[in-house]
């Protein structure tokens, strides 16, 4: 089978494209006039309705309920992962570059559907056009790369041959495959993960968050339409607490792929090293966690491109990225020149629904979210010095966009993943003791480097201990294929979600050798 090279889908071209000005809208309007629908699991290739729903609500207006997702209980979850463990019988030994084809015509169906999808995104998740628009595309991005990543691993490998026997290697599926997904990339990650899963031969027993389960829902109709054997992808949205560790810990699980907060992640890796009796193989964990992550301003640097990609890093949906920029450390030699000015550029940033693309943010995801972004806010104030705390509207589940000085790596502020608008300056006396600081957390996964000095950012390359470092250009935003995302320490394992080795994650080496 032979499929084109691998290209990136376009991204957000700017919200003032008279494409975009033209299809947003309209397709928001005609994603409203569908809102308040139930939405049954998806188990065994069939629908499965439950008594008990959970309401998805517009985070720019609560009152807004944008469907009503069934949950499924433990009968619900087990049932999902009978399914899943009939499917892989057969579904694992489907050839690989067959399994690829179904990630292909998904692709295709998601790309018909680009503005349907990121409008879902805008009303449930509460993001921006452009955030919900590249969103969509990292989605058909992970599709068509790791269909073409099965093809190519597919591919028995001819190990050369020795005192005359020949030998050969390929992969296996690892066998059922528990996806645990967030809500912040409501449908990249969760596509990802599940299509690396099932690409491999893994048949998926999926949760998506509680707060993105209607745009969860989109890979039930991609998933079915391009006519998935019954089983290979199942749909179980869930209480975390009824379920979650349910399907952690049963023994008919071979992989569980997690994107989400450390504590969860943590726990999941410590639950799934219990090996019970029955259990058949060792469970092997792939969690992508949070960051703290830091953009190091340098004597040199060019002003106008800093201050917009500090404030996108930090800001971009609401600073509700793992990827987003938490710590902004300036060297002393320009910090006085540069803070002020970044804060004056924060200050014309519009706080509003992301459905009117003149706001740069909109609401966080939840009244959860809000009252502990708004603790860290408290705590700006009693650990430095708050220099912009915007307003924010009434209704809706807002917080303020804060910038705070006076930060330093030993309070909580330096530490703690906020996972929200609030952005940390501290200020170094100079570039080693920027890049020391930088590294000076838990967390390892984006960081960037503002400056010139082309010795600097050598330095950067060798001694940034994080998974994706940016030189001179926002830390977010990665992009399959040419940019593996995923970092180390207690930012994950096991990651580079888009990347060649993530596929290798979902499946068992065999060698064969003959005489
Ligand atoms: N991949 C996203 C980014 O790079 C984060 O999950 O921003």
């Amino acid at each position: 089978m032979d499929l084109p090279p691998f290209a990136n889908e376009p991204i957000f071209p700017g919200v003032d494209d008279p494409k975009m000005r033209e299809a947003f809208p309209r397709a928001i309007a005609q994603v409203r006039k569908q809102l308040g629908r139930t939405y049954p699991l998806y188990i065994d290739g069939r629908d499965v309705t439950t008594p008990n729903t959970l309401d998805s609500v517009n985070p720019a207006d609560p009152d807004e309920i944008v469907g009503k997702v069934c949950q499924a209980g433990v009968k619900e979850a087990e049932a999902a992962l009978d399914a899943a463990e009939r499917a892989l019988e057969t579904w694992r030994d489907v050839d690989p570059s067959q399994r690829a084809m179904y990630l292909v015509k998904a692709a295709e169906l998601t790309r018909r559907r680009m503005f349907e999808y990121a409008a879902w995104q805008v009303l449930e998740e509460g993001k921006q056009w452009a955030q919900a628009y590249n969103d969509v595309a990292e989605g058909i991005d992970f599709l068509e790369y790791y269909a073409r990543e099965m093809v190519r691993l597919g591919a028995a490998q001819d190990m050369g041959s020795y005192a005359g026997e020949s030998n050969f290697c390929f992969y296996q599926p690892k066998g059922v495959a528990v996806v645990i997904a967030p809500w912040n990339f409501p449908f990249a990650i969760g596509c990802g993960m599940c299509a690396a899963a099932i690409v491999a031969g893994n048949p998926v027993v999926f949760k998506p968050s509680s707060q993105s389960s209607v745009v969860g829902h989109h890979l039930v109709e991609i998933f079915r339409e391009v006519g998935l054997p019954a089983g290979v992808f199942n749909y179980v949205p869930g209480p975390g607490s009824q379920i979650g560790d349910l399907l952690v810990d049963s023994p008919k699980v071979a992989v569980i792929a997690f994107t989400g907060s450390m504590s969860v992640g943590l726990r999941i890796v410590e639950r799934a090293g219990r090996t019970p009796e029955n259990q058949p193989s060792v469970k092997h964990v792939i969690c992508e966690m949070g960051g703290k992550n830091a953009i190091v301003i340098d004597e040199e640097f060019d002003e106008e491109a800093a201050i917009r990609d500090v404030l996108y890093s930090a800001f971009g949906y609401q600073g509700q990225k793992c990827s987003a920029c938490s710590r902004l450390i300036v060297v002393d030699k320009v910090y006085d020149r540069f803070v002020p000015k970044l804060v004056e550029a924060a200050k014309k940033l519009k706080i509003g629904p992301a459905e009117d693309p003149s706001n740069y943010m909109g609401p966080v995801i939840d009244a959860k979210a809000q009252r502990t972004i708004l603790q860290y806010v408290e705590l700006a104030g009693k650990e430095g010095t708050v220099l912009y705390r915007s307003a924010v509207p009434d209704k809706g589940y807002y917080v303020p966009m804060t910038l705070v000085e006076g930060i330093t790596p030993q309070k909580r502020l330096g530490q703690e993943e906020v996972f929200g608008p609030v952005l940390s300056i501290m200020r170094a006396k100079d570039f080693d003791e920027a890049l020391a600081w930088a590294n000076s957390t838990r967390f390892a996964l984006t960081g960037a480097v503002f400056s010139r000095n082309e010795e600097h950012l050598r330095t950067a390359v060798r001694q940034f201990r994080v998974g994706n470092l940016y030189l001179n250009r926002a830390s977010v935003g990665a992009l399959v294929k040419v940019q593996p995302f995923g970092g180390f320490k207690m930012s994950g394992a096991g990651t580079k979600a888009g990347g060649p080795d993530y596929l290798l994650h979902f499946m068992d080496p065999r060698c064969v050798t003959q005489p």
